[in-house]
C-alpha cells in the first residue's frame, strides 16, 4: 500500500533546485560544497522545502559543470565526498526534508572509463556502449544530426577511423541505450543511490536516451515549430524522442516503486508538444512521477499565454498525473529577470502563480529572493557552452553565489578565495536582509508555502479557470480558494464568491474581506478563500 506520507510527498510538496557550486562555501575554496548545503538546511526548513534536486555532484572533469560524467557512482572532490553526503542526507531528513540526486544517463564525459576503453578498437569490449558509426564517405558524418550546443553531433576519432556521438558537446559522448549492459549499469546505479537514502532523481535529458536503430536523417523544422525548437534547426526525431525510451524509464519506475518508501522520478523532458509530454507520465502512471513543463516556463509572464498553457496541460496528462512547474535553473535563466526584468510587483506575482497551481512547483536557488541573473564579464565566463555560442547563451549568469547576506561576498563562503563565479550586486536582494521583513519577498515565498501546506485546496484541489479580462488569470483551486493575478499596468476587477484574502502579493489586502468583486491593483495577484 502506498502511504501519502512517504510515498507520495512530491505530490503536496515544493522542491527546490540548488545548483551545488553556488549555494554556499563551507572550506572557503571559492566553490560551494556539500558541507554548505548542510549549512543551509535550517534556511529551507525554515522555508517549507519539502525536497531539494542537487544539481550533480558525481565526479567529473567539469567542462559541463557535472553534466559530463566521469564515475557515476562518487561525489566530486570539490563539493565533498560520500560520507558528507550521507550526512547531508541524514542531516536534511531530521528536518523533514528530502535529497533528489540528478541523474545523467544519456551521456558520460569522454574522459569515463567506459569511453576510454570504447574508443580504443572497434573490438572493444565496450565499443557497443557508445554510439559508433562509420562516415557516409570521407569526411561526412554518419548523418545529419546537429548537436545541442551547435555543429554536427558526430565526432571523428581518428584511431578508429569512425565517428562517436555527442548530442552535446564533443567531449559527452551518448551512450547507446540499446546496450544491454548500460541498461544493467544504470539498474545498479540507481540502486545505489537509493541504497544511501536518496529519495529520487531529476533524469538530465529524459527524452533523449534512445537513438534510431537505422540513425536516420533528422527532418529539417518549419514555421510551425516552436521557438526553442526551431533555433535548433532540426526536430530531434531520431537522434532523441524515441519510443523505445519509454521502455527504460518504465523499468526505472518498476525499481522505485520496489523500493521502500518509494523514490521519485523527474524528468527533463524538454518537448513542447504536451502529447508528448504525457507520455512521459504513461498512460497508465507507469514512468515519470513529475515531467518538467518548458512549453510554461518558456512563455512569457502573459495571462493568456500562460493560461492556455496551463489548460492545455491539465487536459493532456493522464488522469492522476501530476503538472510539475518551474519558471527557473541553470539553463534557462531566472524569472525574475527573464519575465519581471527585476520588477518586483511581477516577481511577486510569478511566485504566487508558481506556488498555487494544481501541481509541484519547483523553486530554483534564490527565487525567494527574487534573485535576477548577474552580467558576468568576459573574462570570468566560465560556461563552454556561453564561450562557444555567444555571451548572450552562457549560462553563467544564472549560475551565480547565493546572496546571503549584503556583506562583501554576500556570505557566500567562509574563506578569502574569489568566488568561482561573481557575486554580482544583490541590491537587498539577499536573505538576511529580507527574512526579517514581513513585507519581503522572502516571507512572501515562505507564507505562500505555509499556506499550500496547509490547505487541501491549495495540495490537491483540482484547477478550474474563471472568466477574467484580458491580462488577468483567476483560477478555483478545489471547494473554496481562488487565485487571481493582474498581469497588467491598469486596475482590474475580478468576480469571485465572497471570502477573504489569505495572501495579497503586497501584503496590504492580507486578511481583507470581499464580498463578490475583487479589486486588483497593477502587477497584483491574491489568493482568496470563500466563506
Ligand atoms: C541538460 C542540463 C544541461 C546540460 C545538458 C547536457 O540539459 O540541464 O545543463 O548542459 O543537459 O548534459
Ligand atoms: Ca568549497
Amino acid at each position: 500500500m502506498e502511504d501519502p506520507n512517504v510515498d507520495t510527498w512530491w505530490r503536496h510538496g515544493v522542491l527546490y533546485q540548488i545548483y551545488v557550486r553556488s549555494f554556499r562555501d563551507a572550506n572557503g575554496d571559492g566553490i560551494g560544497d556539500l558541507e554548505g548545503v548542510i549549512e543551509r538546511l535550517d534556511h529551507l526548513s525554515w522555508l517549507g522545502v519539502d525536497g531539494v534536486w542537487l544539481s550533480p555532484i558525481t565526479r567529473s572533469p567539469n567542462l559541463d559543470w557535472g553534466y559530463d560524467v566521469s564515475d557515476f557512482r562518487d561525489v566530486d572532490p570539490d563539493l565533498g565526498d560520500l560520507t558528507t553526503l550521507d550526512r547531508l542526507i541524514a542531516e536534511a531528513g531530521a528536518r523533514g526534508i528530502r535529497v533528489v540526486l540528478d541523474l545523467v544517463p544519456n551521456h558520460t564525459s569522454d574522459r569515463h572509463p567506459w569511453f576510454v576503453e570504447s574508443r580504443s578498437s572497434t573490438t572493444s569490449p565496450m565499443r557497443d556502449r557508445y554510439v559508433w558509426a562509420a562516415g557516409r564517405a570521407d569526411g561526412v558524418p554518419p548523418n545529419n544530426w546537429r548537436s545541442v550546443f551547435g555543429g554536427s553531433a558526430w565526432t571523428l576519432d581518428e584511431r578508429t577511423g569512425e565517428y562517436y556521438l555527442h548530442n552535446f558537446l564533443d567531449e559527452q559522448p551518448d551512450l547507446n541505450w540499446w546496450n544491454d549492459d548500460v541498461r544493467d549499469e544504470f539498474e545498479d546505479i540507481i540502486r545505489f543511490w537509493f541504497d544511501r537514502g536518496v529519495a529520487g532523481f531529476r533524469i538530465d535529458v529524459a527524452h533523449g536516451l534512445v537513438k534510431d536503430r537505422h540513425l536516420r536523417d533528422n527532418p529539417p523544422t518549419t514555421e510551425d515549430d516552436p521557438g526553442p525548437i526551431r533555433r535548433q534547426g532540426q526536430r530531434h526525431v531520431y537522434s532523441m524522442n524515441r519510443p523505445e525510451t519509454h521502455e527504460i524509464l518504465r523499468s526505472w519506475r518498476a525499481i522505485s516503486d520496489a523500493t521502500s518508501p518509494r523514490r521519485v522520478l523527474i524528468g527533463e523532458t524538454w518537448v513542447f508538444d504536451l502529447d508528448a509530454l504525457a507520455r512521459y507520465h504513461g498512460a497508465a502512471g507507469d514512468q515519470l512521477h513529475l515531467c518538467f513543463n518548458f512549453p510554461f516556463a518558456f512563455a512569457d509572464l502573459d495571462a493568456s499565454q500562460l493560461r492556455e498553457i496551463v489548460s492545455a496541460t491539465e487536459l493532456a496528462l493522464p488522469t492522476d498525473a501530476q503538472p510539475a512547474w518551474m519558471a527557473s535553473n541553470h539553463d534557462l535563466g531566472r524569472f525574475p529577470t527573464r519575465w519581471c526584468d527585476g520588477r518586483e510587483p511581477a516577481i511577486r506575482c510569478a511566485l504566487l502563480i508558481l506556488l498555487t497551481l494544481r501541481g509541484t512547483p519547483f523553486l530554483y536557488y534564490g527565487d525567494e529572493i527574487g534573485m535576477t541573473e548577474v552580467e558576468v564579464p568576459e573574462d570570468r565566463i566560465r560556461d563552454t557552452v556561453g564561450r562557444r555560442a555567444s555571451a548572450a547563451e552562457g549560462r553563467d549568469r544564472c549560475r551565480t553565489p547565493m546572496p546571503w547576506t549584503s556583506d562583501d561576498g554576500a556570505g557566500f563562503s567562509t574563506g578569502d578565495a574569489e568566488p568561482w563565479l561573481p557575486v554580482g550586486d544583490a541590491e537587498g536582494r539577499d536573505v538576511a536582509s529580507q527574512r526579517d521583513d514581513p513585507g519581503s519577498m522572502l516571507r512572501l515565498t515562505r507564507d505562500l508555502i505555509t499556506l499550500r501546506h496547509a490547505s487541501d485546496d491549495l495540495r490537491a484541489g483540482a484547477y478550474d479557470p474563471i472568466e477574467a479580462l484580458p491580462g488577468v488569470w483567476a483560477w478555483r483551486r478545489g471547494d473554496a480558494t481562488t487565485v487571481a493575478v493582474n498581469l497588467t499596468d491598469r486596475p482590474a476587477s475580478v468576480d469571485v464568491r465572497a471570502g477573504s484574502v489569505e495572501i495579497s502579493t503586497d501584503r496590504a489586502m492580507d486578511g481583507a474581506v470581499i464580498d463578490g468583486a475583487l479589486e486588483l491593483g497593477a502587477w497584483h495577484g491574491v489568493v482568496v478563500r470563500a466563506t
